[in-house]
């Protein structure tokens, strides 16, 4: 029965392919990898293949298909300071799957993935084990009965080992594992290494999960609906026993990259364990950074792109340590692209924004490594001779600040040198910053007084809020006031409070849009709001003062918006949502929200981005946005469940968390969009949308500011009127300025040249007497003397002229503006050769003035900031040459 032996060598291409089609010979659609950032906020990264499928197994969407099969693409980044150093731990990593959706379950999926190993990829029977669940003797049964394994190839081990569960919620189940026995040379050798242990001999290589449970936040286990099967097989570990290679590293996914680097740098691999770490890391950081970046991650402070750009900068900093000292990821990404782009189309499809975000990054980081290494092995250094083993938190957090060292790699540098970082202070750095951000912000009291208003939110409930409508209500109810951070019954006139109502028509700030203002009032009692915000949860509070009267609890109020302000907020609103679609199509598929500020005046809208835009590209987003805008169409809000809406290919911002229904904003054929926000009713309200300013606030990260509406028509009006002003101060038609405004720098620049030949030949004409004059130093004229506001150009023209005139002859020439003292100093030839050195004297004159200066025996320029010694230095000229000549007599 045993195949031992029979095992071909067959590239990672092929045994993907021979996964895929095995499963779909067993009736299972073959799915392309979805994305690694998944829908879904309890997790990050898709970190198994079961991800995607997860609503399927909790039963919140009925399935497309009973079974599936995937090669899914995945990251993990639990163990990111073991990747290299293992041969098996890995961030970016393929897993191959078969999945059944309340179909096949255990005694289908056991005998078919042993038949596919065993027969289709021709592994040796003999070396292989499997583990079950401790109590899990329907596995044991099929294992025994089906497969025919025998029983002491059976192991039992526990929850660490045979439970599997993406996350500390959701689907999980018991799971079993087959295992391969590398042979004795693979052992770490201690007594008890066997199955389940950690070292490379027995390795795990394919994860079959009986996915029959949801597990809750209080770690209940409840049934699923169904059972279901999800299974996990790392194609890199199967590629390394396959293709008879000692790691995941030497095999065709990761070989060509480490070859090239080993290329780049000219280390070379097997020589020295550190330079494998490097070379190793860097295979697998930058295949993980290629494929992040195709799937629209950008580097960033935080999210997935903080994760990035630790990458990014894990990368580089390990080719520093084998002597890389310039760019060179992108030179890698040809390689990662060929062994990867078939089947994986994105990383040619991004190719080119993945080559510039990754170099950007690299050059970005490569220029505080140095220093910042420099910082903190200094700091290292201090510590050893201390003997102390701790570095603050404080100087982590300068490096992260300044120099842009992740946590993480101050960490894994420190623990290089046996020394640990106070996390605790690091944080707690992070947190005084964030402080500081935040304490000029109107919610700071908010934070403060927090626990009266959790309180009070879990009295009161939600607020109904129902403004999207109407902006005016008559039938509130005064739920609650807040004076000084407590709760009162009543107010009076003059008082600073916070109320919330019943049920409100203002919009409370949420989601980028400002909260609303108006008034709230009963009989003659008049409460100005001056904003609106969630206090707590869905506890709405509308922030201001009473103008006059008494307003108590229990009574009943009209609250009116303020329609004309909110009218423009809607505008802007909408053209936040159009901006974002139009970047999207103008700049590319990568643009991603990463903020925004909805006001009546303007907006704001931060996107990831790496590059500056052009003015085409704003200018064809405008365009974009305006012919929406003429084309009026209607603005729509559905009310759908978030699975809906994920189904139908809603944009949604991923760092955001949506309750189970949500609002999906749709302006047909152009652009939808899960909003809370209120909105125009159709395009043609907003006017034209301008975007009036573009800047980077953050590396990959930008921010437009951009005006609609009424503002639009202001910067309209203000702009054509100061060009009318324009146009009457230059006497020509806009269309003119720039020729007309050339016109009169060319007749600027023509007056300066004027200008400065005068200024010359006034001087030259005096000059014949000021050196027939010079004092005469050993026979040397010297002049020494200073011209005015004399450029550094007229003073060597200056000493041109003397030296034509004076074949014997050295100066000091000065010329003195509000920028302080340019010195020139020239020696003839002849004075040269008697040992005059100009530079010399430059830079011994410039010195005692406190600036700075020298050059060559014949010419020497300098000069300095403060001109309180010129005078005194002119006259110290002759000392200094006469010195000068001295010294050159006596050699
Ligand atoms: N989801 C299972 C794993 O990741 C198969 O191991």
């Amino acid at each position: 029965m045993a195949r031992a032996g029979t095992m071909q060598w067959r590239s990672a291409h092929e045994l993907r392919e021979l996964f895929l089609t095995y499963f779909e010979g067993l009736g299972a659609r073959r799915y392309r990898s979805f994305p690694l950032v998944p829908d879904d906020p309890t997790l990050l990264f898709t970190v198994a293949g079961m991800v995607p499928f997860k609503p399927y197994f909790l039963g919140l969407r009925a399935p497309e298909v009973a079974r599936a099969v995937t090669a899914q693409k995945c990251i993990r980044t639990n163990d990111i300071e073991n990747v290299g150093r293992t041969a098996r731990h890995h961030t970016f990593f393929e897993m191959l799957g078969n999945f059944s959706f309340g179909d096949y379950f255990k005694k289908e999926v056991i005998p078919w993935a042993w038949k596919f190993l065993t027969e289709h990829i021709g592994f040796d029977e003999d070396r292989l084990y499997a583990t079950i669940y401790l109590d899990d003797d329907e596995a044991h049964d099929f294992w025994r009965d089906l497969v025919g394994l025998p029983e002491d190839r059976i192991k039992r081990l526990g929850d660490d080992d045979n439970f599997w569960a993406a996350g500390p919620t959701g689907p999980c189940g018991p799971c079993s594992e087959i295992i391969y026995d590398q042979g004795p040379e693979f052992s770490c050798g201690r007594p008890d290494c066997g199955v389940g242990c950690d070292c490379d001999r027995y390795l795990e290589i394919w994860n079959l999960v009986f996915m029959q449970y949801s597990r809750d936040e209080s770690g209940t286990l409840t049934p699923l609906p169904k059972k279901n099967i999800d299974t996990g097989l790392g194609i890199e570990r199967l590629a390394s026993v396959v293709q008879r290679v000692k790691g995941d590293f030497e095999t065709d996914l990761f070989w060509p990259i480490i070859t090239k680097a080993c290329d780049i740098s000219g280390v070379k691999y097997g020589d020295a364990e550190n330079s494998d770490l490097a070379v190793r890391v860097i295979s697998d950081h930058l295949r993980a950074s290629a494929f992040m970046i195709a799937d629209g991650v950008l580097p960033s402070n935080d999210g997935p792109g903080y994760v990035l750009r630790r990458l990014i900068r894990r990368s580089v900093r390990y080719g520093r340590l084998i002597g890389i000292d310039r760019p060179f990821l992108a030179s890698l990404l040809p390689v990662v692209n060929e062994i990867m782009s078939d089947p994986y189309v994105e990383l040619k499809e991004h190719g080119s924004a993945i080559n510039q975000i990754i170099s950007l990054e690299e050059e970005r980081f490569g220029h505080t490594l140095s220093q910042g290494i420099e910082l903190l092995e200094n700091e290292l250094n201090k510590l050893k001779s201390r003997s102390s083993a701790i570095l603050s938190g404080e100087v982590a957090f300068l490096l992260y600040d300044t120099y842009g060292f992740p946590l993480e790699l101050t960490e894994e540098i420190s623990s290089e040198a046996g020394v640990e970082v106070v996390k605790e202070e690091f944080v707690r750095e992070m947190e005084r910053q964030r402080e500081r951000a935040r304490s000029s912000s109107k919610h700071s009291s908010a934070v403060m007084a927090k626990n009266i208003y959790t309180e009070l939110a879990d009295r009161l409930g939600a607020t109904l809020f129902d403004g999207y409508e109407a902006t005016s209500s008559d039938n509130s109810v005064i739920a609650a006031i807040i004076r000084g951070g407590q709760v009162v019954d009543s107010i009076s006139s003059g008082d600073e409070a916070q109320i919330v109502l019943s049920r409100t028509p203002f919009y409370a700030e949420r989601g980028g849009q400002v909260g609303d203002t108006g008034v709230i009032s009963v009989g003659d009692a008049v409460f100005d709001v001056r904003d609106t915000i969630y206090l707590s949860g869905e506890l709405i509070a509308h922030i201001g003062e009473l103008a006059g009267g008494d307003i108590a609890v229990g009574m009943n109020v009209s609250a009116v918006v303020d329609a004309e302000r909110r009218d423009a907020i809607r505008r802007h609103h909408t053209a936040t949502h159009m901006l974002h679609e139009a970047l999207c199509r103008v700049l590319g598929s990568h643009v991603r929200q990463a903020g925004s500020m909805v006001g009546p005046n303007f907006l704001r809208f931060d996107f990831n981005h790496f590059a500056p835009l052009q003015a085409e590209q704003i200018l064809e987003a405008e365009t974009m946005i305006y012919s929406q805008v003429l084309a009026n169409l209607p603005v729509n809000t559905r009310v759908m469940s978030y699975a809906e809406s994920r189904k139908s290919g809603v944009k949604a911002l991923f760092e955001e968390k949506y309750g189970e229904v949500v609002r999906v904003l749709e302006i047909p054929g152009f652009s939808t969009e899960l909003c809370g926000g209120t909105h125009v009713r159709a395009t043609g309200d907003i006017g034209v949308v301008k975007i009036i300013k573009d800047e980077s606030i953050g590396s990959g990260v930008r921010r437009i500011n951009a005006i609609a509406g009424m503002a639009s028509l202001d910067l309209f009006q203000s702009t054509t009127s100061a060009l009318r002003s324009v146009s009457e101060i230059l006497g020509v038609e806009a269309d003119q300025f720039a020729a007309k405004i050339e016109e009169l720098l060319e007749d600027k620049r023509a007056l300066e040249r004027r200008n400065q030949e005068l200024s010359l030949r006034s001087v030259l004409d005096g000059i014949d007497s000021r050196v027939r004059n010079a004092v005469r130093v050993d026979g040397i004229a010297l002049i020494s003397d200073s011209f005015g506001a004399a450029s550094r150009d007229l003073l060597r023209k200056i000493g041109d002229r003397i030296k034509q005139i004076e074949p014997l002859s050295v100066m000091l020439l000065a010329g003195v503006d509000d920028d302080g003292v340019t010195l020139i100093g020239m020696a003839s030839d002849e004075a040269v050769k008697r040992g005059v050195h100009a530079g010399n004297l430059i830079k011994e004159t410039s010195g005692l003035m406190g600036g700075s200066g020298g050059g060559k025996p014949a010419m020497g320029q300098g000069g300095s900031k403060n001109s309180s010694a010129l005078k005194d230095i002119l006259a110290k000229a002759e000392g200094i040459v006469r010195n000068q000549l001295e010294v050159a007599v006596k050699k």
